[in-house]
């Protein structure tokens, strides 16, 4: 549990406390009564046994609550004669004379408010429901659209907020290990950046996470072409991707927050088959993770690759590279690429090369060696099944330590390498070289061209499920 809510819970525990003593100093007490009287010990001839018998009896009241100017403790004599007859129903038909100070009274008015002001916030959890998921304007599109930004936080106040252009996570805020929130997302201030300057931070990709070389493919012997805006081959969806369009947001609930975008692909949008419905819901848990689901279904076989581009800094983002961060990635594997980043068809062992993260390694150890250009790396990992993990990033001077799950059977692990210092983000930060990671789960790149790689193809009747799990923690 997060430190800042633990205080607030003691101290919430040390308020009621204290309201409870108070209180009990002031409460008018019932009032005591003391039985004095004479008592005759007579013989009962009718049960032929002995009782005990009060011919009169005093009832004395003493009541706590009372002025002593009220002058008592009171007496009244009684015409009982019988113990059993003092039952409560007796007794009550002598009320406390007396009333409460003027003073008392008020003090009991005053401690009253506060307590119920105090009980009032108990009621409320500490993290209130309302403040879950909170929307604000975050701008227009160029049709003049307005976007909306959605902040979801959860119970220890980590938050995620995403905006509707491009169902794109635009802040992360993740805590160290003093507590203390930094954004680790790479991203802008505001919606325009992302129309044209963004390298994808954030964004929903789709319909094809990565390349597709030549931006051609075959499906059931048809020849489908694709934008080619990558060096002559077709990067995330081709020109105007998932990333690039509006999506509809819905809640889909507060404890915890989630929410779902949902668009409907056209038919042949940017050239691929079939009308496509895609949901994507973003959950935030109270154990720090950030799960993303997809799901869609389509009315024609389709080629389908869906990811998330988020840019990450666990140091913050704009703070530096992230060359001395250690990563892990459960592979033995990769799909190695040729100059234009586009799989030659192999799977390469990873074993001695640059590419093993086997055992955990800080992202700079090796990076000059993976040549390409820009060095660095930019590759999809063959992940290992059944590994209680797909990849795993430390940052050892905030202790935060990233943990991604996937039921994809890929990872691209890019490494910032086209960042150039040109993108000037959130609070003015500017993005240099290796200023971010990206662990984009996925199918293979340019799968629909290798009948070796796990097939894309979605038909109509099947839906198309994956989830993949972004885990914080600090260490
Ligand atoms: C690709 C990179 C590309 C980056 C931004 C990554 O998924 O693998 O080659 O530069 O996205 O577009």
């Amino acid at each position: 549990m997060n430190f800042y809510l633990l205080r607030g819970r003691l101290f919430r525990g040390f308020w009621l406390f204290d309201c409870h003593l108070l209180l009990s100093l002031t409460q008018r007490r019932s009032p005591t009564f003391y039985l004095t009287g004479n008592k005759n010990v007579t013989n009962n001839t009718q049960s032929s046994s002995l009782s005990h018998v009060f011919t009169q009896m005093n009832v004395t009241l003493f009541d706590p609550s009372c002025k002593k100017s009220e002058g008592l403790p009171q007496s009244q004599r009684l015409g009982v004669d019988s113990v059993a007859q003092m039952d409560a129903a007796f007794l009550n038909k002598f009320p406390s004379q007396c009333t409460l100070s003027k003073s008392m009274k008020k003090m009991r008015f005053e401690i009253v408010a506060i307590c119920g002001f105090v009980l009032g916030a108990w009621a409320i959890p500490l993290h209130a429901d309302s403040d879950a998921i909170v929307s604000k304007p975050f701008g227009k599109t160029t049709a003049g659209e307005p976007i909306t930004l959605y902040t979801l936080t959860n119970d220890k106040g980590m938050s995620v907020s995403l905006m509707d252009y491009g169902a794109t996570v635009v802040n992360l805020l993740v805590s160290d290990r003093t507590g203390k929130l930094d954004d680790i997302a790479l991203g802008f201030e505001s919606a325009e950046p992302y129309f044209t300057k963004s390298p994808y931070f954030g964004a929903t990709i789709g319909r094809y996470g990565n390349r597709i070389a030549k931006g051609t493919f075959q499906l059931n012997g048809e020849a489908y072409h694709i934008p080619t805006n990558n060096n002559g081959n077709s990067l995330h969806g081709g020109d105007i991707g998932f990333d690039k369009h509006m999506w509809k947001a819905e809640t889909i609930g507060t404890t915890p927050p989630a929410i779902r975008f949902t668009r409907t692909s056209p038919d042949g949008e940017e050239g691929y088959p079939g009308s496509l419905d895609v949901a994507v819901t973003f959950t935030l848990t109270d154990k720090n993770q950030l799960r993303i689901s997809y799901k869609a279904t389509t009315d024609k076989p389709t080629v389908l690759n869906l990811t998330n581009h988020t840019y990450f800094n666990l140091a913050g983002a704009g703070n530096g590279t992230v060359l001395g961060q250690v990563m892990t990635i459960h592979a033995k594997a990769i799909t190695p690429v040729d100059s234009l980043l586009i799989p030659t068809g192999k799977i390469q062992e990873v074993e001695g090369t640059p590419w093993d993260f086997r055992k955990g390694k800080a992202i700079g150890t090796d990076i000059q060696a993976t040549g390409g250009n820009p060095i660095g790396y930019d590759h999809n990992f063959v992940l290992d099944k059944g590994a209680t993990y797909a990849a795993q990033v430390y940052e050892p001077a905030s202790g935060r330590l990233m943990t991604v799950t996937t039921d994809q059977p890929g990872l691209q692990f890019y490494s910032g390498n086209f960042l150039d210092g040109t993108l000037t983000g959130k609070g003015g930060k500017v993005y240099p070289q290796y200023s971010a990671f990206c662990l984009e789960s996925q199918h293979f790149p340019d799968s629909p061209n290798h009948a070796n790689f796990p097939s894309t193809v979605l038909k109509p009747g099947d839906v198309y499920k994956s989830t993949t799990t972004y885990s914080f923690e600090n260490k």
